[in-house]
């Protein structure tokens, strides 16, 4: 779906005014609204959130008001996709914009990843689907698969791994979820994001370089020979967040030198040299928590989405926090989501009209909804470690 241009009224609101504009129409909704929003959201829009959290946290936090019918999401679209598949269909998910995407979900689509399973299928001796459509494998072990997605995905691919044995994961319990994929094959095939795979894979303790290869999607069997996607443990899929790539290891030995005694906290996204050096990495909802539980007087390079970093410092005066790379670096996507468009989208629906609903098709809904459930069944590690 494509976003249509704001009604030119919206493009010329000042910020008092469209504040005042969208705490009115959230007034008008009454019990009828649940506004959740993302922490990589600008300070405009968390201010007018009921909740606030990760998209663990958000993924649980959009059950916990059934009698609500419209759930406005002001993160991405794969969030709010989420959200219209773990809530019944009587409650409406809207995007305030629906153009606010993630780069990295897009770096996979269900027919480069069904591509992919066939190929593997190949080398790892699967049985050849009678119907052409790839069933559940349940294959001997040495030789199956289990699929895993970062919820950073489209709904499709979520379905891909309820329908193939897998599950979803977020950066909370990527290390849970990864262990619960191995303890039913032996192999994983995880998705879009080689980055959180590869930490989580070092975190519970394989080696990047004998245990993982990369699948790119554009080569005959990713890139690989048969032989080395036998042996390894680990295919990532060659997707990365473009925010947390820009996180490097020379940030990192800066900071040290110019703020001694300095801790280094990044997110799993980041690439495996950083997440080595760094001296915690962790959820969104990690971050937060580290830097809020820390002592008073103490210096945080934190290598994540700059809305985050610039509300931490905020409310932990009594530290020192900074953003690790010194160019600053929002989610692109994430920011199209500006109050104009989140005062248009309540005032709609306070009218009685439904804008920008997002909608999974019931098909696809059926296998998501039972790789989320999977997730979410799966208890979050209580802090993440240090990547040796
Ligand atoms: P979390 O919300 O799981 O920390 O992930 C960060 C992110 O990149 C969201 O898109
Ligand atoms: Fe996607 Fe990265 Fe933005 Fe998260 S921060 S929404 S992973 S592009």
């Amino acid at each position: 779906m494509r976003q249509l241009p704001l009604p030119e009224e919206y493009t010329t609101l000042d910020e008092a005014e469209t504040s005042r504009r969208i705490s009115a129409a959230k007034a008008a909704l009454g019990s009828r609204l649940v506004v959740l929003g993302h922490h990589y959201q600008r300070d405009e829009i968390i201010q007018h959130a009921d909740y606030r959290g990760d998209s663990y946290k958000l993924a649980q936090d959009a059950r916990k008001h059934p009698e609500a019918e419209f759930i406005v999401f002001c993160g991405v679209h794969f969030m709010a996709e989420s959200a219209d598949i773990l809530t019944p269909d009587h409650q409406k998910v809207v995007l305030p914009n629906l153009a606010a995407g993630c780069s990295m979900a897009d770096m996979a689509n269900i027919f480069q990843v069904r591509a992919a399973w066939r190929q593997l299928g190949e080398v790892l001796g699967w049985p050849t689907p009678a119907n052409g459509t790839n069933r559940p494998v349940v294959a001997e072990k040495g030789a199956s698969v289990i699929p895993v997605t970062y919820i950073n995905s489209a709904a499709n691919l979520k379905a891909f791994v309820g329908e193939h044995g897998g599950t979803v994961c977020t950066s909370t319990n990527a290390p849970v979820a990864v262990k619960w994929a191995l303890d039913r094959g032996d192999k994983v095939l995880f998705f879009p994001d080689q980055h959180l795979g590869r930490n989580t894979g070092a975190t519970l303790g394989y080696d990047p370089e004998r245990d993982m290869v990369v699948w790119d999607p554009f080569k005959p069997l990713g890139g690989n020979t048969a032989d080395r996607l036998k042996q390894a443990k680990f295919i990532l899929w060659k997707g990365h967040c473009s925010v947390h790539a820009r996180f490097t290891l020379e940030q990192a030995l800066a900071a040290r030198e110019a703020h001694p005694g300095v801790k280094v906290l990044v997110h799993p996204e980041c690439d495996i040299s950083l997440v080595r050096e760094a001296d915690y990495n962790g959820s969104t909802e990690y971050i937060i928590r580290m830097v809020t539980e820390a002592a008073p007087g103490t210096v945080w390079a934190v290598g994540t989405e700059i809305n985050l970093v610039s509300r931490l410092q905020k409310e932990n005066p009594d530290k020192t926090v900074f953003c690790l790379d010194p160019q600053i670096c929002p989610c692109s996507t994430m920011y199209r989501i500006h109050p104009s468009f989140l005062c248009w989208a309540l005032e709609r629906l306070a009218a009685g009209e439904v804008v920008n609903q997002v909608v999974v098709p019931d098909d696809v809904k059926k296998w998501a909804l039972v790789a989320l459930e999977r997730m979410l069944s799966l208890a979050p590690v209580a802090a993440a470690s240090h990547v040796d």
